[in-house]
């Protein structure tokens, strides 16, 4: 009688667990047929051909044949009337340079907030006449956007420094979803503690060669790709690659602490594993000699280059003042 009973009470508690996780990401996804997802139906994106990777990996999250996409609450698109933005990253210094790509494993964090958003990104850009081409991505927390505190799996393109094209995740038409579990504006289940287990996301972006398409790859597979058509300039290459934070109205940055004093990685917000795809496709570990530091405002948000392990930490508690 009680093994019966404790055998129910597991069995009862499993199929919560199931049924809360499901009920919980319902509100932020719904699963659409890949071959009709609404990026397809961008003017740019006509003759597209689908690049579908040759081990179509099935999303376990949706049905067969189907693929995540956000469900989007609020359409505050407002990256450009964006007031008090501070930032703190490590660039690439020759933007006659052609990069193919860039990874790294980064924290991911969710710090008391306040303010408007916090996004701690890997920035893919290409300078134009008609305006910047970028691709951004990483994590965000901006309770405007996602109507919440939590930290979310955020990213960001535009084809001419988001005047008039472009937007986060897949608010506009044009970020191809593959057979994933992770989109664009998927909340992180888990987040780092500080001082105890840290969480990162192994995130990395690639020009496919022969498409031209920018990948975004999580741990290796394929989240999903921004046609080519979509970019004027980005197609042949970025020019600059940027790594680290960046807050708008007042926000923390990364965990909210500056830097650990040792650069502890559990007590730091960090990028690891740092890497760049040259001219060649060839895939280096960043190098002293073609990054540069870029911290305005160092007494509010630092970011500390451990050169020798192509890693950074980086953060501050914001707001900052002057
Ligand atoms: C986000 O956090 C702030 C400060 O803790 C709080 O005032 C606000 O209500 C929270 N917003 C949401 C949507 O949870
Ligand atoms: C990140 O993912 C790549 C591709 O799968 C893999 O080669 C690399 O070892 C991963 N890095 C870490 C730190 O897990």
């Amino acid at each position: 009688m009680h093994l019966q009973n404790s055998m129910i009470l597991s069995l009862f508690f499993f199929f919560y667990l199931v049924a809360t996780t499901h009920a919980k990401d319902d509100q932020f996804f719904e699963c659409v047929d890949f071959y009709k997802q609404p990026s397809l139906q961008h003017p740019l994106l006509k003759h597209h051909k689908l690049q579908i990777m040759s081990s179509p990996r099935r999303s376990t999250i949706c049905p067969r044949g189907m693929v995540p996409i956000q469900k989007f609450r609020n359409n505050a698109n407002n990256l450009n009337a964006q007031v008090a933005v501070n930032h703190a990253t490590l660039d690439t210094k020759f933007a006659s340079e052609k990069y193919h790509g860039a990874s790294a494993v980064l924290s991911i964090h969710n710090p008391t907030f306040s303010g408007k958003a916090t996004r701690s990104n890997i920035w893919i850009e290409k300078g134009a006449p008609q305006g910047l081409n970028c691709i951004i991505f990483g994590w965000a927390i901006e309770p405007k956007f996602y109507g919440d505190n939590k930290t979310h799996f955020t990213t960001y393109w535009s084809n001419d420094g988001f005047y008039k094209t472009g937007c986060y995740n897949t608010v506009c038409k044009g970020f191809i979803q593959h057979f994933s579990d992770l989109y664009p504006g998927k909340p992180f289940d888990q987040v780092s503690t500080y001082g105890g287990r840290q969480v990162a996301a192994n995130l990395s972006i690639i020009r496919d060669g022969p498409t031209g398409n920018w990948m975004l790859m999580n741990s290796g597979a394929l989240v999903g790709y921004w046609p080519k058509e979509l970019f004027s300039h980005l197609g042949l290459g970025a020019d600059t690659i940027r790594y680290g934070g960046l807050t708008v109205g007042g926000a923390p940055m990364g965990n909210g602490k500056f830097p650990d004093k040792g650069n502890d990685l559990s007590k730091s917000s960090y990028f690891k594993d740092m890497k760049y795809v040259d001219a060649n496709f060839k895939n280096n570990p960043i190098s002293e000699l073609e990054m540069i530091v870029d911290t305005p405002k160092p007494y509010c948000f630092r970011l500390n280059y451990l050169k020798d392990q192509q890693t950074i930490t980086y953060g501050g508690p914001g707001p900052c003042p002057y």
